[in-house]
């Protein structure tokens, strides 16, 4: 890796939000550390920002709901000499349908993708970021957090896990040289919804915003050493409204908007 760059590691940098966030941060002067499953779409993304802008990239295909995920990425970073200044933890999904018909293996491995391997990562990387008294660390929760999610039940609680867990430790890094910025993005024009089965439901008739324009919200707040961002003002004022209404009627009215339209 070229020195004097800064090198940020993205996770789920293969599509929607983390492949805006890769081209961001190679914009903003940046290697990158690119991770994800599908190879093919990493190198071709490596090949695009090293003609764009001189960007060095390591790639690594990897299934982040594989325990040892975590620490072979550590391996490989160390072992390339690679200081992580940034650490993105963006790869995440969501499984439609009633929790008690949702296949199980699928559930797991969204709590071991979504929660197990953003704490692994963190907890692996904060170490030489706090030796070096700096560092930052995004991670991607989503509006899904402020509220319980029927019909997507686990993907919204492994939210809420994100958003409170990167808020705790944004605090208790406080005065370290390290920030913890959680962008809470609503829903957004990627893979996601499709790769979740949920292309039907209500809440994408509402609208959605852009993958770009999330990334660049996100870029910034980290960039501000903001610990939370709701991307769009819409979405920030549906996440305020949560906190003032009955939470029964708040549960009532996220599943009315996750049903699908045929229903
Ligand atoms: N789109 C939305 O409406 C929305 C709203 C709020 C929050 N979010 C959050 O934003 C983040 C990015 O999602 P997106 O919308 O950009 O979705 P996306 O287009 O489906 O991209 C998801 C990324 O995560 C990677 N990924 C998924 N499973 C993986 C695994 N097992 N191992 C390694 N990488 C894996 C995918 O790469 P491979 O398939 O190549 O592995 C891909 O790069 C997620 O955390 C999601 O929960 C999305």
């Amino acid at each position: 890796m070229e020195s004097g760059k800064p090198t940020a590691l993205i996770t789920g940098a293969s599509f929607g939000i983390g492949l805006e966030l890769a081209r961001i941060f190679a914009r903003e002067k940046h290697n990158l550390v690119l991770v994800a499953r599908t190879g093919d779409k990493l190198r071709q993304l490596a090949s695009e920002l090293e003609k764009a802008h001189g960007t060095r990239s390591l790639v690594l295909a990897v299934d982040l709901t594989d325990a040892g995920s975590p620490a072979y990425i550590l391996d490989q970073t160390t072992r390339a000499g690679i200081p992580v200044e940034v650490l993105v933890n963006n790869a995440g999904f969501g499984q439609y349908g009633l929790f008690a018909e949702n296949d199980l293996e699928e559930c797991l491995k969204q709590i071991q993708l979504n929660i197990t391997t953003l704490t692994h990562l963190t907890r692996l990387y904060l170490p030489e970021m706090l030796e070096r008294k700096s560092g930052s660390i995004l991670n991607v929760a989503s509006t899904a957090a402020f509220q319980p999610g029927p019909l997507m039940a686990v993907y919204f609680a492994t939210k809420a896990y994100v958003l409170h867990f990167s808020e705790a430790i944004a605090n208790e890094l406080a005065g370290s040289g390290v920030t913890v910025t959680c962008l809470c993005p609503g829903a957004t024009a990627t893979e996601f919804h499709k790769r979740a089965n949920a292309t039907a439901m209500r809440l994408l008739g509402m609208g959605t915003m852009d993958a770009r324009t999330v990334a660049e919200d996100g870029y910034r707040a980290l960039v501000g050493g903001k610990p939370v961002v709701i991307s769009g003002l819409k979405n920030w004022a549906i996440a305020q409204s949560v906190r003032f209404s009955p939470r029964k009627l708040v549960t009532a009215i996220a599943r009315a908007t996750q049903e699908s339209k045929r229903e």
